[in-house]
């Protein structure tokens, strides 16, 4: 498929394959092949409506090492900020021959809305609360690093703002088509039972919920989604949920901890732990350029046999 809007869509055999390709780039990686020409001549445009240190600079890199350019831009320097819609941005940023757009956006279905309109691959760097493929994906490649590649049967607790989470969504669908026990955990006000209809267990008690773990993915409180009387507080959360060197005393002796940044240390998880041996949140942020690297790379060669 050209686009990668979100995993739902995908098949098993696809995750397979990113899997695959991002375990070759990781290797160019790690031995400093440097830029690789597989998509040299490309150019790809970076168009980032929502603020991001991570995934933008992570494709920017990625794309770079395969030998592409990039161009980005932002809402704040482009005509949207005249009143110029999403669908002729991007169509402008297709005639001036870009050759792909990655788009993250507030709006639920942007990328979506941006791939049934466009030629060219579209990759959704966060759609609102909806989807965030690729990081998804670089979380999975984390956890086979980890614990090999067949995840069958190993549990991972999703802990903290899973309601306005478009991570917990795409993790839940790619984590589930791999065959991993999802737990869902946090306050009942932005953990809904409901969630349990996508085949994931809802436990409220934080020791139980992290207790059989091997991997638990720690998730800030997202206020910008949210009204302003929200609850709980940030203190209210970091005091019954936050990770810390007390409750790490309910996670197994060799569970790892996951974010997928900004952390708000204090909060979802204290300074020790984040910066502890359990922590693989850097390693994350490392194989979300190899994750990209694939998913580009994949996205780029099959719009070039659509063509
Ligand atoms: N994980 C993630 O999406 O981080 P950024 O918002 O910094 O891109």
């Amino acid at each position: 498929r050209k686009d990668l809007t979100n995993i739902k869509d995908l098949e098993l055999w696809e995750i397979e394959e990113i899997m695959a390709l991002a375990k070759v780039f990781k290797e160019s990686i790690v031995n400093k092949l440097g830029k690789l020409p597989c998509q040299r001549g490309k150019t790809i445009v970076n168009l980032f409506l929502e603020p991001s240190t991570r995934t933008r600079n992570a494709f920017e890199m990625s794309a770079y090492r395969l030998g592409a350019d990039v161009l980005s831009v932002n809402s704040s320097a482009s005509s949207i900020t005249k009143g110029e819609t999403l669908k002729d941005t991007a169509k402008n940023l297709e005639a001036i021959t870009a050759d792909m757009i990655i788009i993250r956006h507030s709006a639920a279905g942007a990328a979506k809305y941006l791939a049934e309109r466009l030629r060219i691959p579209v990759i959704n760097a966060g759609d609102g609360a909806h989807a965030h493929p690729t990081q998804a994906l670089l979380d999975s490649f984390t956890l086979r690093e980890k614990f090999g590649d067949d995840l069958r049967g190993k549990k991972v607790t999703i802990l903290g703002d899973i309601l306005f989470s478009r991570v917990a969504r795409s993790n839940i669908y790619c984590l589930k088509k791999q065959g991993v026990d999802v737990v869902l955990s946090g306050p009942s006000t932005l953990v809904p039972r409901e969630f349990e209809k996508m085949g994931v267990k809802v436990c409220h008690d934080l020791k139980d919920a992290v207790k059989d773990a091997d991997a638990v993915m720690l998730l800030r409180i997202q206020h910008e989604r949210q009204s302003a009387n929200y609850f709980p507080s940030i203190s209210e959360y970091a005091n019954v949920f936050g990770l810390n060197r007390l409750r790490e005393g309910f996670l197994k002796k060799d569970a790892i901890i996951m974010h997928p940044g900004p952390i708000n240390r204090g909060v979802e998880v204290d300074t020790y732990l984040a910066d502890s041996p359990r922590s693989v949140i850097l390693s994350q942020v490392t194989n979300g350029v190899a994750v990209r690297m694939a998913a580009i790379h994949l996205c780029l060669c099959a719009a070039s046999k659509i063509k």
